[in-house]
């Protein structure tokens, strides 16, 4: 869990670029900040699209621009949306930030407000598939019969 100053700093990069969030379908704002392992962070908006299914999480921006900047592992992100309900990453989403997150990982849901829960990606992704089940798989597919 990132210190307080952190989950601060990444609130205000999440909602900078929820401004930008371009949804004139959904009218859905929504702002992702990513921590990375150096402590740099990465923040993206949706990006909508008129053929509805071309259109973009903040979560997956957030993470092209960590990638785009030489971060290679999610400490923590931070999304960021309106409404009742907590904007929790979609599952798409979930498996992305699994690509460069382990279980322990924070993914903090806020409100316009401020924080409103915590979870681990492990809570939102229990028993993923990740890279390294790619890994064990290249090591046994030299072994014929394996
Ligand atoms: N959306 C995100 O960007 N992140 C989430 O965690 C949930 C949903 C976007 C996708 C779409 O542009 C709009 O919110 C409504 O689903």
């Amino acid at each position: 869990m990132p210190n307080d100053a952190r989950i601060e700093a990444m609130f205000d990069a999440a909602k900078r670029a929820r401004r930008r969030a371009y949804a004139p379908y959904s009218g859905f704002a929504v702002g992702a900040a990513v921590l990375d392992e150096a402590g740099a962070i990465h923040a993206g908006c949706n990006v909508e699209n008129a053929a509805y299914p071309a259109g973009a999480c903040a979560e997956t921006g957030a993470i092209s621009a960590m990638v785009a900047s030489g971060g290679t592992r999610i400490a923590a992100i931070l999304v960021l949306g309106a409404g009742d309900a907590l904007c929790t990453p979609c599952g798409a989403c979930r498996q992305r930030i699994r690509e460069f997150a382990d279980e322990n990982a924070a993914v903090l849901i806020a409100g316009p407000e401020g924080l409103r829960r915590s979870f681990t990606l492990g809570e939102l992704l229990p028993e993923s598939f990740g890279p390294d089940n790619l890994d064990r798989d290249r090591s046994s597919a030299s072994e014929p019969g394996v």
